[in-house]
Protein backbone atom coordinates (compact mmCIF):
# COMPACT_ATOMS: atom_id res chain seq x y z
CA UNK A 1 0.00 0.00 0.00
CA UNK A 2 1.28 3.63 -1.18
CA UNK A 3 1.89 6.20 1.51
CA UNK A 4 -0.69 9.50 1.68
CA UNK A 5 0.71 12.88 2.42
CA UNK A 6 -0.24 16.36 3.44
CA UNK A 7 1.32 19.74 3.31
CA UNK A 8 0.62 22.67 5.56
CA UNK A 9 2.19 26.43 5.30
CA UNK A 10 4.07 28.60 7.56
CA UNK A 11 2.63 31.70 8.77
CA UNK A 12 3.46 35.19 9.47
CA UNK A 13 1.08 37.96 11.26
CA UNK A 14 1.39 41.22 9.21
CA UNK A 15 -0.35 43.41 11.98
CA UNK A 16 -2.30 43.08 15.19
CA UNK A 17 -0.40 40.23 17.18
CA UNK A 18 -1.68 40.30 20.50
CA UNK A 19 -3.97 42.39 20.60
CA UNK A 20 -5.73 39.76 18.15
CA UNK A 21 -6.16 37.54 22.00
CA UNK A 22 -8.46 40.76 22.82
CA UNK A 23 -10.84 40.38 20.27
CA UNK A 24 -9.73 43.35 17.64
CA UNK A 25 -8.64 42.33 14.50
CA UNK A 26 -5.18 41.18 13.21
CA UNK A 27 -4.30 40.30 9.35
CA UNK A 28 -2.18 37.42 8.68
CA UNK A 29 -1.34 35.48 5.68
CA UNK A 30 0.55 31.62 4.98
CA UNK A 31 4.23 31.90 3.99
CA UNK A 32 4.79 28.87 1.23
CA UNK A 33 8.02 28.91 1.18
CA UNK A 34 8.48 26.90 4.20
CA UNK A 35 5.86 24.08 5.33
CA UNK A 36 5.15 20.84 7.80
CA UNK A 37 4.70 17.24 6.30
CA UNK A 38 2.61 14.70 7.46
CA UNK A 39 3.13 11.17 5.53
CA UNK A 40 0.92 7.76 6.56
CA UNK A 41 1.87 4.76 5.80
CA UNK A 42 -0.31 2.11 5.86
CA UNK A 43 0.83 -0.92 7.76
CA UNK A 44 -0.55 -4.99 7.59
CA UNK A 45 -3.30 -4.87 9.62
CA UNK A 46 -2.57 -5.71 13.54
CA UNK A 47 0.46 -3.15 13.43
CA UNK A 48 -0.03 -0.35 15.81
CA UNK A 49 -0.20 2.99 15.27
CA UNK A 50 3.22 4.94 15.11
CA UNK A 51 4.51 8.59 15.45
CA UNK A 52 7.58 9.30 13.98
CA UNK A 53 8.75 13.32 14.10
CA UNK A 54 12.68 13.01 14.40
CA UNK A 55 12.83 16.83 13.89
CA UNK A 56 10.68 17.39 17.93
CA UNK A 57 12.66 14.09 18.51
CA UNK A 58 9.33 11.77 18.86
CA UNK A 59 9.18 8.11 17.94
CA UNK A 60 6.50 6.04 19.93
CA UNK A 61 3.06 3.83 19.41
CA UNK A 62 -0.16 6.60 19.80
CA UNK A 63 -1.31 4.22 22.83
CA UNK A 64 2.19 5.27 24.90
CA UNK A 65 2.00 8.87 24.24
CA UNK A 66 1.40 11.34 26.78
CA UNK A 67 -2.14 12.70 26.79
CA UNK A 68 -1.27 16.21 26.28
CA UNK A 69 1.27 15.32 23.67
CA UNK A 70 0.05 18.01 20.75
CA UNK A 71 1.07 15.27 17.80
CA UNK A 72 -1.30 12.47 19.23
CA UNK A 73 -3.70 14.67 20.44
CA UNK A 74 -4.02 15.91 17.13
CA UNK A 75 -4.40 12.07 15.75
CA UNK A 76 -6.75 10.78 18.59
CA UNK A 77 -9.30 14.64 17.84
CA UNK A 78 -9.43 14.16 14.35
CA UNK A 79 -10.05 9.97 14.66
CA UNK A 80 -12.74 10.87 17.31
CA UNK A 81 -14.09 13.70 15.05
CA UNK A 82 -13.73 10.98 12.06
CA UNK A 83 -16.14 8.38 14.22
CA UNK A 84 -12.83 6.00 14.60
CA UNK A 85 -12.45 4.33 18.33
CA UNK A 86 -9.13 2.84 17.36
CA UNK A 87 -6.72 3.87 14.89
CA UNK A 88 -5.70 2.69 11.97
CA UNK A 89 -2.84 -0.03 11.56
CA UNK A 90 0.23 3.02 10.21
CA UNK A 91 2.92 4.93 10.53
CA UNK A 92 2.58 8.82 10.81
CA UNK A 93 5.57 10.24 9.65
CA UNK A 94 5.69 14.17 10.73
CA UNK A 95 8.75 16.64 9.42
CA UNK A 96 8.64 20.30 8.81
CA UNK A 97 11.07 23.15 7.54
CA UNK A 98 9.11 25.72 9.78
CA UNK A 99 11.58 26.51 12.75
CA UNK A 100 9.66 25.67 15.93
CA UNK A 101 8.69 28.34 18.51
CA UNK A 102 9.80 31.12 16.25
CA UNK A 103 6.48 33.03 15.55
CA UNK A 104 6.09 31.13 12.23
CA UNK A 105 3.26 28.91 13.22
CA UNK A 106 4.76 25.46 12.97
CA UNK A 107 2.65 24.06 15.98
CA UNK A 108 -0.64 24.68 13.60
CA UNK A 109 1.12 23.65 10.54
CA UNK A 110 1.88 20.47 12.04
CA UNK A 111 -1.69 19.96 13.29
CA UNK A 112 -3.04 20.92 10.22
CA UNK A 113 -0.52 18.63 7.91
CA UNK A 114 -1.70 15.51 10.16
CA UNK A 115 -5.28 16.29 10.54
CA UNK A 116 -5.25 16.59 6.42
CA UNK A 117 -3.51 13.18 5.96
CA UNK A 118 -5.76 11.68 8.34
CA UNK A 119 -8.71 12.76 6.28
CA UNK A 120 -7.13 11.72 3.04
CA UNK A 121 -6.26 8.20 4.31
CA UNK A 122 -9.59 7.89 5.42
CA UNK A 123 -11.29 9.17 2.73
CA UNK A 124 -12.79 12.04 4.35
CA UNK A 125 -13.09 14.96 2.72
CA UNK A 126 -12.95 18.30 4.99
CA UNK A 127 -13.56 21.19 4.60
CA UNK A 128 -10.74 24.26 5.43
CA UNK A 129 -13.18 25.17 8.55
CA UNK A 130 -13.45 22.55 9.86
CA UNK A 131 -9.51 21.39 9.62
CA UNK A 132 -9.35 25.21 11.31
CA UNK A 133 -11.96 24.02 14.00
CA UNK A 134 -10.10 20.66 14.79
CA UNK A 135 -6.49 22.60 14.52
CA UNK A 136 -7.88 25.30 17.14
CA UNK A 137 -8.30 22.73 20.02
CA UNK A 138 -4.86 21.56 19.65
CA UNK A 139 -3.86 25.05 19.49
CA UNK A 140 -5.30 25.08 23.26
CA UNK A 141 -2.49 22.68 24.78
CA UNK A 142 0.43 24.79 23.28
CA UNK A 143 -0.64 28.45 24.79
CA UNK A 144 -3.92 27.97 26.92
CA UNK A 145 -5.83 30.81 25.13
CA UNK A 146 -5.09 31.23 21.34
CA UNK A 147 -7.18 33.63 19.10
CA UNK A 148 -7.44 31.31 16.57
CA UNK A 149 -5.19 33.56 14.00
CA UNK A 150 -2.57 30.78 13.52
CA UNK A 151 -5.17 27.80 12.77
CA UNK A 152 -7.34 30.23 10.57
CA UNK A 153 -4.84 31.74 7.94
CA UNK A 154 -2.65 28.26 7.75
CA UNK A 155 -6.00 25.66 7.27
CA UNK A 156 -7.29 28.21 4.68
CA UNK A 157 -3.94 29.27 3.30
CA UNK A 158 -4.68 32.60 2.32
CA UNK A 159 -4.35 36.18 3.60
CA UNK A 160 -7.13 36.97 6.06
CA UNK A 161 -8.49 39.91 8.41
CA UNK A 162 -9.48 37.70 11.32
CA UNK A 163 -11.30 38.44 14.47
CA UNK A 164 -11.18 35.69 17.17
CA UNK A 165 -14.84 33.59 17.05
CA UNK A 166 -16.27 35.64 14.11
CA UNK A 167 -16.21 34.05 10.77
CA UNK A 168 -13.18 33.91 8.74
CA UNK A 169 -12.87 37.35 5.85
CA UNK A 170 -10.42 36.48 3.31
CA UNK A 171 -8.45 39.43 1.95
CA UNK A 172 -8.44 40.58 -1.55
CA UNK A 173 -4.38 41.55 -2.01
CA UNK A 174 -4.49 44.62 -4.36
CA UNK A 175 -0.61 44.43 -4.90
CA UNK A 176 1.90 41.86 -4.17
CA UNK A 177 4.00 42.48 -1.06
CA UNK A 178 7.63 41.44 -0.70
CA UNK A 179 8.57 40.51 2.61
CA UNK A 180 12.18 39.91 4.09
CA UNK A 181 11.55 37.62 7.17
CA UNK A 182 14.24 37.33 9.70
CA UNK A 183 15.17 34.95 12.55
CA UNK A 184 16.66 35.83 15.59
CA UNK A 185 16.76 32.27 16.46
CA UNK A 186 15.32 32.49 20.01
CA UNK A 187 13.01 30.40 20.89
CA UNK A 188 9.91 32.22 22.76
CA UNK A 189 6.89 30.23 23.62
CA UNK A 190 3.87 31.87 23.15
CA UNK A 191 2.03 31.14 25.97
CA UNK A 192 4.50 32.34 27.85
CA UNK A 193 4.62 35.87 26.01
CA UNK A 194 0.78 35.72 25.95
CA UNK A 195 0.54 34.50 29.80
CA UNK A 196 2.90 37.67 30.72
CA UNK A 197 1.39 40.32 28.78
CA UNK A 198 -1.99 39.30 30.27
CA UNK A 199 -0.55 39.77 33.50
CA UNK A 200 0.72 43.25 33.03
CA UNK A 201 -3.45 43.96 31.25
CA UNK A 202 -4.91 42.87 34.64
CA UNK A 203 -2.37 45.09 36.23
CA UNK A 204 -3.24 48.37 34.06
CA UNK A 205 -5.94 47.33 31.94
CA UNK A 206 -6.99 50.72 30.83
CA UNK A 207 -3.59 51.57 29.13
CA UNK A 208 -3.42 48.21 27.60
CA UNK A 209 -7.19 48.27 26.24
CA UNK A 210 -5.45 51.70 25.08
CA UNK A 211 -3.06 49.94 22.96
CA UNK A 212 -4.96 47.38 21.70
CA UNK A 213 -7.56 50.09 20.30
CA UNK A 214 -4.07 51.65 18.96
CA UNK A 215 -3.36 48.59 17.00
CA UNK A 216 -6.92 47.99 15.92
CA UNK A 217 -6.54 51.48 14.17
CA UNK A 218 -3.43 50.65 12.49
CA UNK A 219 -4.92 47.06 11.45
CA UNK A 220 -8.54 49.14 9.67
CA UNK A 221 -5.57 51.62 7.81
CA UNK A 222 -3.50 48.63 6.67
CA UNK A 223 -6.99 46.72 5.47
CA UNK A 224 -7.67 49.46 3.63
CA UNK A 225 -4.29 49.54 1.63
CA UNK A 226 -3.79 46.39 1.26
CA UNK A 227 -7.33 45.64 -0.27
CA UNK A 228 -7.34 49.45 -2.13
CA UNK A 229 -3.61 49.52 -3.23
CA UNK A 230 -2.68 52.94 -4.01
CA UNK A 231 0.70 54.47 -5.55
CA UNK A 232 2.01 55.32 -1.98
CA UNK A 233 0.30 52.33 -0.76
CA UNK A 234 3.42 50.37 0.28
CA UNK A 235 4.99 53.86 2.05
CA UNK A 236 1.86 54.21 4.20
CA UNK A 237 2.15 50.02 5.27
CA UNK A 238 5.39 50.89 5.86
CA UNK A 239 4.51 53.41 8.11
CA UNK A 240 1.88 51.52 9.86
CA UNK A 241 4.48 48.68 10.28
CA UNK A 242 6.66 51.20 12.05
CA UNK A 243 4.00 52.52 14.19
CA UNK A 244 2.91 48.54 15.74
CA UNK A 245 6.40 47.86 16.34
CA UNK A 246 6.50 50.76 18.76
CA UNK A 247 3.19 49.98 19.58
CA UNK A 248 4.60 46.25 20.69
CA UNK A 249 7.73 47.34 22.12
CA UNK A 250 6.20 49.92 24.75
CA UNK A 251 4.16 46.55 25.78
CA UNK A 252 6.81 44.80 26.18
CA UNK A 253 6.77 42.57 23.72
CA UNK A 254 9.82 42.88 21.60
CA UNK A 255 13.38 42.24 22.90
CA UNK A 256 16.93 43.63 21.65
CA UNK A 257 17.26 41.14 19.52
CA UNK A 258 14.15 41.69 17.16
CA UNK A 259 14.67 45.67 17.61
CA UNK A 260 18.05 45.21 16.25
CA UNK A 261 16.94 43.44 13.13
CA UNK A 262 13.88 45.94 12.87
CA UNK A 263 16.89 48.81 13.23
CA UNK A 264 19.10 47.22 10.18
CA UNK A 265 16.28 46.24 7.92
CA UNK A 266 15.23 50.24 7.70
CA UNK A 267 18.28 51.23 7.81
CA UNK A 268 19.03 49.33 4.58
CA UNK A 269 15.74 50.67 3.13
CA UNK A 270 13.12 48.90 4.33
CA UNK A 271 9.69 50.44 4.01
CA UNK A 272 8.47 49.36 7.42
CA UNK A 273 9.78 46.57 10.13
CA UNK A 274 8.10 44.84 12.79
CA UNK A 275 8.50 41.85 14.72
CA UNK A 276 5.83 38.86 13.45
CA UNK A 277 4.14 36.62 16.12
CA UNK A 278 4.37 36.16 20.03
CA UNK A 279 7.37 38.27 20.20
CA UNK A 280 10.38 38.22 22.85
CA UNK A 281 12.54 36.54 19.93
CA UNK A 282 11.06 34.47 17.08
CA UNK A 283 11.27 36.40 13.92
CA UNK A 284 10.80 39.89 12.28
CA UNK A 285 9.15 41.06 8.59
CA UNK A 286 10.38 43.66 6.23
CA UNK A 287 8.39 45.22 3.84
CA UNK A 288 10.10 45.82 1.11
CA UNK A 289 10.27 46.61 -3.06
CA UNK A 290 11.29 43.05 -5.06
CA UNK A 291 14.55 45.50 -6.06
CA UNK A 292 15.52 45.51 -2.98
CA UNK A 293 14.28 42.23 -1.42
CA UNK A 294 18.58 41.21 -1.35
CA UNK A 295 19.98 44.25 -0.18
CA UNK A 296 17.84 43.95 3.38
CA UNK A 297 18.23 40.33 3.26
CA UNK A 298 22.12 40.95 3.35
CA UNK A 299 21.66 43.56 5.36
CA UNK A 300 19.56 41.09 8.27
CA UNK A 301 22.23 38.65 7.70
CA UNK A 302 25.03 41.01 8.83
CA UNK A 303 23.19 42.21 11.81
CA UNK A 304 22.93 38.90 13.06
CA UNK A 305 19.98 37.02 11.86
CA UNK A 306 19.97 33.31 12.10
CA UNK A 307 17.68 32.71 8.86
CA UNK A 308 15.73 34.91 6.11
CA UNK A 309 13.53 33.99 4.09
CA UNK A 310 12.15 36.10 1.15
CA UNK A 311 8.41 35.73 0.22
CA UNK A 312 5.68 37.09 -1.41
CA UNK A 313 1.96 37.74 -0.48
CA UNK A 314 0.35 37.19 -3.86
CA UNK A 315 -2.48 39.55 -5.45
CA UNK A 316 -5.73 38.45 -5.62
CA UNK A 317 -5.44 37.72 -8.85
CA UNK A 318 -1.93 35.60 -9.10
CA UNK A 319 -1.58 32.13 -9.01
C1 LIG B 1 0.69 34.09 17.69
O1 LIG B 1 0.98 33.72 16.36
C2 LIG B 1 -0.15 35.32 17.70
C3 LIG B 1 -0.57 35.85 19.07
O2 LIG B 1 -1.41 36.97 18.81
C4 LIG B 1 -1.32 34.81 19.86
C5 LIG B 1 -2.69 34.48 19.31
O3 LIG B 1 -3.22 35.20 18.45
O4 LIG B 1 -3.27 33.50 19.77
C6 LIG B 1 0.62 36.31 19.87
Amino acid sequence: MSPVQATAPGKIILFGEHAVVYSRPAIAAPVGNVSAKATLQPLESGHPFRVVASDLGQDYTLSEAAPDNPLAYTVHSALAYFGYTAPPAATLQVTSTIPLGRGLGSGAAISTAIVRVLGQFLDRSLSAAEISALVYEVEKLYHGTPSGIDNTVIAFNQPVYFIKKQPIQRMMVRQPLTLVIADTGIVAPTHQVVGDLRQRWQANPTRYEQYFDEIQDIVEQARHIIEGGGDEGGIILGQLMNHNQQILEEMGISSPELAQLVTAARRAGALGAKLSGAGWGGNMIALTTPDEAQNIAAALQAAGSKGIIVTKVKAADQD
